[in-house]
């Protein structure tokens, strides 16, 4: 989540093209073209960006199959604190 937006911007700036989200001058563009990471960017952002969509699709799908199949609190430990499992929800071994 840090790496795909980061090397997006390593491209740009070695592009030598402005970013400016939401219309918000961050940095200038006008530089000079760096040629490595341009070819950084164009090699890897395309497919990490996948690859994440991917891994979020995978982990929802699995959030699912925890709930409705296998019934189990997976989904509830990922909702945070207040559904921590408690020493005393533990069964004893038999
Ligand atoms: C978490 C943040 C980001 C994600 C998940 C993401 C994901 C992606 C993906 C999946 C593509 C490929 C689309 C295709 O295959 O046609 C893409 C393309 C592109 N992204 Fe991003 N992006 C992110 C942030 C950024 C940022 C911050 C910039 C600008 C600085 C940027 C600039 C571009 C550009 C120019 C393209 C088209 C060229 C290419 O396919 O490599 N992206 N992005």
């Amino acid at each position: 989540m840090i790496l795909i937006p980061a090397i997006a911007l390593i491209r740009q700036i070695g592009a030598g093209r402005a970013f400016s989200p939401f219309s918000i001058p961050l940095t200038e563009g006008g530089g000079e073209r760096v040629a490595w990471m341009v070819s950084l960017g164009s090699l890897l952002h395309s497919n990490t960006g996948w690859a994440l969509l991917a891994l979020v699709a995978g982990h929802i799908a699995m959030a699912a199959v925890h709930h409705a199949v296998w019934k189990d609190q997976a989904l509830s430990r990922m909702k945070g604190r207040n559904n921590r499992i408690h020493m005393s929800d533990l069964q004893p071994a038999e």
